[in-house]
This record gives C-alpha cells, structure tokens and sequence, in this order.
C-alpha cells in the first residue's frame, strides 16, 4: 500500500470514523461484488485501460476492474479498508495499486486516465463536491470516462445506506451543472434494490452519470 499519512493517524477527521466502521467487521461492509451500475458499464471499458478508482474503500469495484483486464489504482482513506482490498485482490487473484490518501490534499495528476470511478463518494458536501469532480476532470485523458453513482434525496425515505445530510445526496439537475466541463453522455435517477453488503441494503434512490472529458 502507498501511503501519503506517515503519521499513523487519520489525516482527515472523517477517515477515522470509516477506519472504525470498517474495522468493525472481518467481513465487507459494502460487499465483495460490484457495483452493479459499474457492471453495466463494462461495454465502455477496454482492457489495458488505465483506471483511478476514488474512494474505492473495500475494493469490490477496484478488483472487478482489474479481473476485466483494467490497470487500477484505488485510492482511498482508510488504511483498515484498503487492507480489505488487498485481500480481496489477493484471494481473487487480480492485482490493484492501492494508494492510502485524503483525495482533498492527494494529488490526482493530469491528464493520466481512461476513467475515473467514483461510486458513492457522498462524504463530500457541496463545497468539496464540485473539486472533486474538477479533480477526475483534470485526472482524466481527453476523450475520458468519469463514471458516478450516488443517492438522490429520496433516500433519505429509504434509509437503506448514505449520508443523512441532505446536501451531500445529488440531483440531476445539480450534477449536470457541475459537471458542465464534461459532455453528459448518460444521466439517469431511479429507484432500485440494492444488495451491497449491509451497508446498501434494499430498496434505494439512485442516480447514475456516465461523462465524458471532451
Ligand atoms: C460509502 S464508502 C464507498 C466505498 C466504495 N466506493 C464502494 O462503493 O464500496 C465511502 C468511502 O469513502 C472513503 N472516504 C471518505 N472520506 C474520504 C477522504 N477524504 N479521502 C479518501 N477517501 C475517503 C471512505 O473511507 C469509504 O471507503
């Protein structure tokens, strides 16, 4: 693993309170399958693609990526987590290069990837959200694939998994104004079941972005 916190300690507040839910369990919080949004994209991704997988947590996406023939890098805060990951990449006999960081101080690089994916990245607030999706702008090659799931509001009614804060859930209408530097080449919301470990459980709001760096 590649470490930006020498300090042993949680770089960010937050990180600390995923370290401790992750560690919970011996098990996967989010499961060891993909996301299945992920999954229908496998058309749009080729192998020998270069992959950065943001806030890849457990893996179960990282690894899929790798096993379809991609070149990952996952990058995640918690060190608990990205140690699932390994194991994960390990047992599925697949190799990922994980890079323990805070993605609001890591440097994302430029103009290095075929794709970013960022599935259910809602630690971020309004104000940190639209850096972030500056940064997979900037991180991807030209012609790139930002690929992005995340809860609407109506979760909220669910409860089935995601943050309680209103303002970290996503609208269409607010994610095609931020990510006006990409062409939106798909943007769909709807209701699903979700089956991804105990920590997305059952019936869910959600919406899906497939963007592309012009
Ligand atoms: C809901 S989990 C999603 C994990 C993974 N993408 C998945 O779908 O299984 C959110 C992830 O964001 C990570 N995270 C939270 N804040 C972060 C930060 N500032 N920098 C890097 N990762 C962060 C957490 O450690 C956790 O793994």
């Amino acid at each position: 693993m590649n470490d930006t916190n020498t300090t042993g300690k949680a770089s960010h507040p937050g990180i600390a309170v995923w370290d401790q839910r992750f560690a919970a369990t011996e098990g996967f919080v989010f499961g060891t399958e993909p996301n299945q949004f992920l999954v229908r994209q496998a058309t749009r991704l080729t192998p020998g693609m270069k992959v950065l997988a943001v806030a890849d947590g457990e893996g179960r996406n990282g690894v899929w990526l790798a096993r379809q023939g991609l070149n990952v890098t996952a990058v995640d805060g918690s060190r608990v987590a990205l140690g699932k990951a390994e194991r994960l990449a390990r047992e599925r006999g697949a190799h990922i290069e994980t890079v323990c960081a805070d993605l609001v101080t890591w440097d994302w690089g430029a103009n290095q990837y075929d794709a970013v994916v960022a599935i259910f990245i809602q630690f971020a607030g309004p104000r940190l959200r639209p850096v972030l999706f500056q940064r997979a702008h900037g991180a991807l090659k030209a012609g790139g694939l930002f690929l992005l799931e995340g809860y609407t509001p109506k979760q909220l009614e669910y409860k089935t998994g995601g943050p309680s804060a209103l303002a970290n859930l996503y609208t269409e209408s607010q994610l095609r104004e931020e990510l006006a530097g990409f062409d939106i080449l798909h943007l769909a919301a709807y209701d699903t079941e979700l089956s991804e470990g105990n920590g997305h459980k059952g019936m869910s709001a959600v919406v899906d972005v497939v963007a592309r760096k012009a």
